[in-house]
């Protein structure tokens, strides 16, 4: 199918150039709904809601810039780096022109399982009878207690009967004797509702203790928290579960419109664990990647690298999912560890040290803010000497004449704007990546919004930046 009515890339090139590299106001969603004339399929967009991910990317960037004839020549592989939730390889495999295999690459081991479950077609039929044999596993009078995960607070973040009820609902998905694929679909299930049956703040991503007091001049909000408090005493665990595998199961009915999928022509698949240095590992249950079997990648294999970047201290990818990651047998010591490996971590050792990166911009935005504070100064340096990293390995991997393509937010530092994706850009011609292309988006979903508290700012606006290694 070739589609018409879109925009030429070479005109808007153009234009950017004659404008001296002002970003082009575009938007995404527009341009897509004309595109397929209003017929926008909306059914996919529902997938991306099988369970919470804070800063998903816009579903209407990758799929009309994934559309665009100008880039049907680039039809092998596509790359995520920083895959989180899946949304962009889950654009690629479903893309109604140009279908492309995916790889992904996260750090979190929950957006690695809900990128995974939102990515494999399974047999929908079978989940009810699977659901029948859980409820009697549900039910089954055993001793639980080793499912109880093993953290302090526990009790800060739940009540007994929440815990004990879990805990049997744990116990029921892993004796469960089906394979991987159903699992990693009852895992995500379970896990959309921890937050629910918690005594945590429903309105702010990172667990916070909820306190309804917080919201007593907003009559509604206050009795709905309050409520929420007295269902988490003792909550109905199996029924939430029950109704979020048959939400969930809706939407992942989708997957299985396309032949391709179901049939393994065209896949996608999260392979490691760090966008600074690629490698192949093997997927196991509940996002877990077996390094045992690590392969390397070879060079040039991407003919795509679309991702959006972790922000700039902006997103607290890790905390964000702690609760969830207990429950799914992560210890305290693996998440401590992630959260301080991420990029865009706050949790920087104070013996750090800075070096130039000799990318002038830089440079002078990490002395700028070290001057003022010394950790705010560290953090930045550490976020853009990780991200060369990453994007000497997009370099590597991207074969030439590839397209890479990233999105991007701004935020404050200790009040100042900073442009990120200006940086980021100048960073990526550093290591050989040619500027062809910015464009700027408003910022529509919540799942985009980050409010920070002092000094962090409000995402509002976002660039999609196109790259091009010749
Ligand atoms: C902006 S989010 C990506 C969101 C994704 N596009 C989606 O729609 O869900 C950035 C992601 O980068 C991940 N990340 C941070 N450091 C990483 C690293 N070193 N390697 C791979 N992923 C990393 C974070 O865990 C986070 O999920």
């Amino acid at each position: 199918m070739i589609v018409k009515t879109q925009h030429n890339i070479k005109q808007l090139i153009k234009k950017y150039r004659a404008k001296d590299n002002t970003p082009i106001v575009f938007d995404f969603k527009k341009a897509s709904k004309d595109l397929w004339d209003n017929k926008c399929d909306k059914d996919n967009r529902y997938i991306n809601y099988i369970h919470y991910y804070p800063g998903r990317i816009y579903p209407y960037i990758p799929l009309y810039v994934l559309s665009l004839n100008d880039f049907s020549h680039l039809n092998g592989y596509l790359l995520d780096p920083f895959a989180g939730s899946g949304t962009i390889l889950l654009e690629s495999i479903i893309n109604p022109v140009f279908k492309r295999n995916a790889i992904g690459v996260e750090i979190n081991p929950l957006a690695r399982l809900i990128s995974k479950v939102k990515l494999t077609p399974i047999d929908l039929a079978t989940v009810p009878q699977l659901m029948k044999k859980l409820h009697i596993l549900y039910l089954r009078k055993a001793d639980t207690s080793n499912y109880i995960p093993t953290f302090k607070n526990i009790n800060l973040w739940f009540f007994n009967k929440a815990i004990k009820k879990l805990a049997k609902l744990k116990y029921a998905i892993e004796k469960l004797n089906v394979s991987v694929d159903y699992k990693d679909f009852f895992w995500v299930c379970f896990s959309s509702i921890i937050r629910k049956v918690s005594k945590a703040d429903p309105y702010i991503p990172p667990p916070v203790l909820l306190k309804p007091e917080k919201y007593k001049n907003n009559p509604n909000k206050y009795q709905k928290l309050k409520n929420h408090l007295n269902r988490a005493e003792d909550p109905e665990v199996w029924n939430l579960f029950e109704t979020g595998v048959n939400k969930n199961l809706a939407k992942l009915g989708y997957l299985n419109n396309f032949e391709e999928l179901r049939t393994g022509k065209i896949k996608a698949e999260i392979i490691w664990y760090d966008a600074r240095c690629i490698k192949r590992g093997q997927l196991s249950e509940r996002g877990r990647i077996d390094i045992n079997q690590t392969k390397k990648l070879p060079l040039n294999s991407f003919d795509i690298i679309f991702t959006s970047p972790p922000y700039l201290t902006a997103q607290k990818y890790i905390r964000t999912s702690k609760l969830e990651l207990l429950w799914l047998g992560y210890s305290e010591k693996d998440i401590n560890s992630l959260d301080k490996t991420s990029i865009g971590t706050e949790r920087i050792p104070s013996k750090a040290r800075i070096t130039e990166l000799s990318i002038n911009s830089i440079d002078s935005l990490v002395n700028r803010t070290f001057s003022k504070s010394k950790g705010r100064g560290l953090m930045v340096y550490n976020y853009f000497e990780n991200m060369v990293k990453v994007f000497k390995e997009m370099y590597c991997l991207l074969r030439k004449g590839g397209y890479a393509i990233f999105v991007v937010g701004c935020n404050k530092v200790l009040g100042e704007k900073v442009d990120t994706y200006r940086l980021l850009t100048d960073e990526a011609i550093s290591v050989g990546f040619k500027e062809i292309l910015i464009f700027k988006d408003k910022i529509r979903t919540r799942s985009m919004m980050t409010k920070r508290n002092g000094t962090g700012g409000i995402i509002k606006n976002e660039y999609i930046i196109m790259l091009k290694k010749e």
